[in-house]
């Protein structure tokens, strides 16, 4: 309690000092009326900081020579840790301070709860310190063990992968922006598929069922392979995966996903979802008109046009030959066009060696809609280019069953399917090798699309795709460009 009392004398006594200054040096004062003060001679300018209850108080003063010679008032005392005397005009302009960062110097005397806070709090820090290493290292485990977790058990979240808003046109945006090129990332495509609620089967084919599913409430087609055809659904994936694949009249794919659950593993494709199913189904129930039928002609060419065609450069796409084309395998749009789907069979060219990127056993597909070539085993499939003329006589078989059923001034044919008056049912390799080989029969061509000019067009296109001669046959860029004409579409971009 006496400290501060003494404190207070001791100030008040050097201000009273100071105050009585005589003429010399100019000085800063704090304690005179205009704040600045005459020394006398031989005396000096004063500039001091003085600790006051905790506080630091700057003086700034004159000093006498009296004051000077004793020099009292240049040295230190107990309460003022810092003093300067100095002998020009304003020197003690500058202001002191006890620490460079305010800190109080340590001095003898001080109060335990001061000497305390300036040994316990540099204690503190330090610890707090040690505590955040330590904290931030164990985070970063936690989190490295979190992303591990995701690789090897499900259910995924999702949450840290896509923002809940997202819908698949978004994801597919993304995807096709992001310069990735082939696919949706992998652990994307697994958190996509383990949320879709299947709903209804919607298609059986080869390797099993294809599925209406519901993922954030949009319609996806989940074709679900069983654990034996695991080498066609990681087949059909890597093919929907070929970099620069997508394309308006090609399925769309989404996700592949295999999922163990202990006794089987689901095998999962996810792709969009087409509610008038294939062309076959959608050409049993409906006929079409002239307008219709060559949007799906114009589609379906253009969908293979693209699959056929190699992009040249370092992202660029190999050319792939489908190798089941019909109509099961296409199917329509809501828009009333068409894309090209089952790519389980493609073969894709491999141009650095001019060879194909997998074994391609000769007779595969469906054989009422085999190339006589394949019928008859005379193909060569080391060469690519004779691969895809065999997908262009299956495209005439497609064309022949589209233009059947378009409605002329009210005349259009049933339902059929190619050679369905020639060969049996579920037709066998030798059923169709008789018929298209040796017998060099195709469908037939109704006389009546000769009075049309659209119907004429997709004829002759059928006729030029039948040639035995492979070599002779159109292209689907040909035909597409046909196609195009007479379709009278004028934005076409070749
Ligand atoms: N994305 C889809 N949207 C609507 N229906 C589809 C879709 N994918 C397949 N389907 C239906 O399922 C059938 C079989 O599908 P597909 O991919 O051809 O399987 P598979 O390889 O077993 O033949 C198709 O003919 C079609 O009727
Ligand atoms: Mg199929």
């Amino acid at each position: 309690m006496t400290r501060p009392r003494y404190r207070t004398v001791g100030t008040a006594l050097i201000f009273l000092s100071v105050a009585q200054l005589s003429t010399g040096l100019k000085c800063i004062c704090h304690i005179c009326t205009n704040k600045t003060c005459e020394t006398g001679a031989d005396g000096a300018c004063w500039n001091s900081v003085m600790l006051i209850d905790g506080k630091e108080e700057a003086v700034k003063s004159c000093l006498t020579p009296l004051e000077m010679k004793g020099q009292v008032f240049c040295y230190s005392s107990r309460n003022v840790s810092k003093r300067n005397c100095c002998f020009t005009d304003f020197c003690n302009n500058e202001t002191l301070h006890l620490y460079p960062a305010g800190r109080i110097q340590m001095e003898p005397g001080w109060g335990r709860l001061e000497l305390a806070a300036v040994v316990l709090v540099p204690i503190c820090l330090l610890c707090a310190g040690v505590l955040l290493v330590i904290c931030a290292a164990h985070g970063r485990h936690c989190t490295h063990r979190r992303i591990r977790k995701h690789d090897v058990e499900e259910p995924l979240d999702d949450q840290s992968l896509m923002a809940p808003h997202k819908s698949l046109k978004d994801l597919i945006f993304d995807m096709s922006t992001s310069g990735s090129g082939s696919g949706l990332p992998l652990l994307v495509q697994r958190t996509i598929a383990r949320t879709i609620i299947l709903q209804e089967t919607i298609g059986k084919g080869r390797f099993g069922e294809v599925w209406r599913g519901k993922w954030r409430g949009e319609d996806v087609a989940v074709k679900i392979f069983s654990s034996r055809d695991e080498r066609s659904w990681f087949r059909e994936a890597e093919i929907y995966q070929t970099i620069l694949l997508r394309h308006e009249n090609i399925l769309g794919f989404i996700a592949a996903d295999n999922k163990d659950n202990g006794s089987w593993t689901q095998l999962w494709l996810v792709s969009e979802y087409h509610e008038h199913g294939s062309l076959y189904d959608y050409l049993n129930r409906h006929t079409v008109s002239v307008e219709a039928m060559l949007i799906l002609a114009l589609s379906i060419a253009s969908g293979l046009a693209h699959l056929h065609m190699e992009i040249v450069g370092t992202q660029g796409k190999p050319a792939i030959a489908h190798r089941d084309l019909k109509s099961k395998n296409i199917l329509v749009k809501r828009n009333g066009t068409a894309a090209i789907a089952d790519l389980g069979l493609a073969v894709k060219h491999d141009p650095t060696t001019n060879t194909v990127d997998i074994p391609a056993n000769h007779r595969v597909g469906t054989k009422r809609y085999m190339a006589p070539e394949i019928l008859d085993d005379s193909i060569n499939m080391s060469n690519f280019e004779l691969i895809k003329r065999a997908d262009m006589y299956s495209l005439g078989l497609v064309f022949w069953e589209l233009t059947r059923r378009c409605s002329v001034r009210g005349v259009y044919e049933d339902y059929q399917m190619p050679y369905y008056d020639i060969v049996p049912s579920d037709p066998s390799i030798e059923d169709m090798r008789k018929v298209v080989c040796d017998q060099r029969l195709r469908p037939n061509i109704p006389n009546q699309w000769q009075s049309c000019e659209a119907l004429r067009v997709m004829g002759k296109i059928m006729r030029e795709c039948w040639y035995t001669n492979s070599a002779a046959r159109l292209t689907a860029l040909r035909v597409k460009k046909t196609v195009s004409q007479v379709a009278n579409v004028k934005d076409m971009k070749e």
